[in-house]
């Protein structure tokens, strides 16, 4: 079965929406997990295809899962850990998974994860996790694509990381909450996610200290000081500013509901220069409308607080039509402008010479036939194509399946003309200019 969005642009997104869970932190909060024994109760899990990768990297190890689709909670139970094993039939299919190194180590003193390899959107090494935890005492070998790491104590030591690295600074946590000692990780990252992992372990009965700053300093604790809890994950803040990004490229006006706006800081106000409309309505909920044309901006993706490199494809997309002219470099990823070829066949005029990409407002883009290539560039293009004259199909949905949950849905619910269907299936036409399309 090949599905595929089609969708009718042009509509305004009007009425409610409300944000689910922050992938990139419930990931982590699974791996923590692992570290009590006993069962873990995590609520806000969005049901994502990544969400399922990890509960079977983690079911592997040995920990019992069950997930409650309609209460959204995730149990854990890690009693007992009967393998140390992440195999690389699950690990290559979704990076994040190599988070469980740092609580085996932690747990076990050992653990075998396989190495990731780069992905689409950069290389993406993982050579600061493995420093740091040889900063720790592990002895780590490299053989046949895995990562063997082994430790009969783990002690703490200062880490200094060469950029705050979202995954080395989640990795380094997990191994320093059972170290003994003091575990100073500088320059580490500051998103919301590492405030929630942090939250997360020390409601657990581990002492981490200083997550969202740039000096995280983790006090070990012994196995037995640690116990289950329950535990609800963060809004999605990428999530939060896909909808926000949404709505103002089809010049419409809705609420979103259950967003963190302080985690959206730097976005908002980019977005306020750019003209949108943004109203804090309730402490977690936000209005945005937008009536005119936007204004041109410039941006450096940046580590947290700065601009999310996670939602650069969606103001690249809100640059296309926008007035004058618009700079974006990106500064974390060598390959995260894929949705510019994507971008130009529906009439953007985008210039790209390697991290830099300058954009030339148009007037109007046009639908067409697309394919997402990475999930941040093909939600992207679901954005583009809602503001776009005329109808687009958008191919490779696993890519975008990874990180919204009823993405279409909820689009629905506010007014998008959107529909999935598979191609595969009769009666649907092929023809994305027929009036009758959705
Ligand atoms: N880096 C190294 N060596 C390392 C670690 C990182 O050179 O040992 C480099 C990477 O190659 C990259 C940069 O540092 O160029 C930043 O990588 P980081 O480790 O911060 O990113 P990550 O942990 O792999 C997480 C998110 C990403 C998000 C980045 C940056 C998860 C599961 N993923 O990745 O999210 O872009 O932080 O904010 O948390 C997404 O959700 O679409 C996504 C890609």
């Amino acid at each position: 079965m090949t599905e595929k969005f089609f969708i009718k642009g042009g509509t305004p997104l009007r009425g409610e929406v409300t944000i689910g869970g922050a992938k990139n932190s419930v990931l982590k909060l699974m791996a923590a997990a692992l570290l009590a024994k006993g069962e873990t109760k995590i609520y806000n899990v969005p049901d994502l295809t990544d969400v399922e990768i990890m509960l079977n990297v983690i079911a592997q190890l040995g920990a019992k899962t069950s997930y409650n689709k309609s209460e959204k909670s995730l149990t854990i139970d890690a009693s007992d850990l009967t393998n140390i094993t992440a195999k690389y039939e699950l690990v290559s299919k979704m990076r994040a998974s190599f988070i469980v190194l740092g609580a085996l180590v932690s747990r076990c003193k050992e653990a075998i994860v396989a190495l990731p390899g780069g992905c689409a959107i950069g290389e993406r090494r993982v050579d600061f996790h493995i420093r740091g935890l040889e900063a720790l005492g592990a002895k780590i070998k490299i053989e046949n694509g895995y990562v063997h790491a082994k430790a009969a104590r783990l002690a703490g030591a200062d880490i200094y990381l060469d950029i705050p690295s979202v995954g080395a600074t989640e990795n380094l946590m997990l191994a320093g909450v059972l170290a003994e000692g003091s575990t100073r990780i500088q320059n580490a990252a500051q998103e919301p996610e590492i405030v929630d992992l942090a939250n997360f372990l020390n409601a657990m009965g581990a002492d981490v200290n200083g997550a969202g700053t740039s000096e995280i300093v983790i006090n070990g604790v012994k196995q037995e000081d640690l116990h289950p809890i329950e535990y609800t994950t963060i809004p999605d803040r990428i999530e939060a500013g896909t909808f926000m990004t949404a709505i103002i490229a089809t010049r419409g006006k809705a609420i979103i509901k259950e967003v963190y706006p302080a985690h959206l800081t730097f976005f908002t106000d980019k977005l306020l220069k750019m003209g949108a409309n943004i109203k804090l309505i309730e402490p977690n909920s936000l209005e945005v409308s937008c009536k005119n044309k936007l204004n041109s901006i410039n941006f450096i993706t940046q580590p947290y607080p700065g601009f999310p490199t996670d939602l650069q494809s969606m103001a690249m997309t809100l640059l296309t039509t926008a007035n004058g002219v618009g700079i974006i470099t990106e500064s974390l990823y060598e390959n995260r402008f894929m949705q510019v070829p994507e971008l130009r066949r529906m009439g953007a005029d985008i210039h790209q010479d390697r991290n830099h990409a300058i954009i030339k407002g148009v007037k109007k883009l046009s639908g067409a036939t697309l394919a997402a290539s990475d999930l941040r560039a093909g939600a992207s293009l679901v954005v583009a194509a809602l503001m776009a004259e005329g109808n687009s199909v958008i191919e490779k949905l696993h890519h975008i399946d990874r990180g919204y949950e009823n993405f279409e849905t909820k689009i629905r619910l506010l007014g998008g003309k959107i529909e999935r269907k598979d191609d595969t299936a009769p009666n649907l036409t092929e023809d994305i200019h027929n009036e009758s399309y959705l």
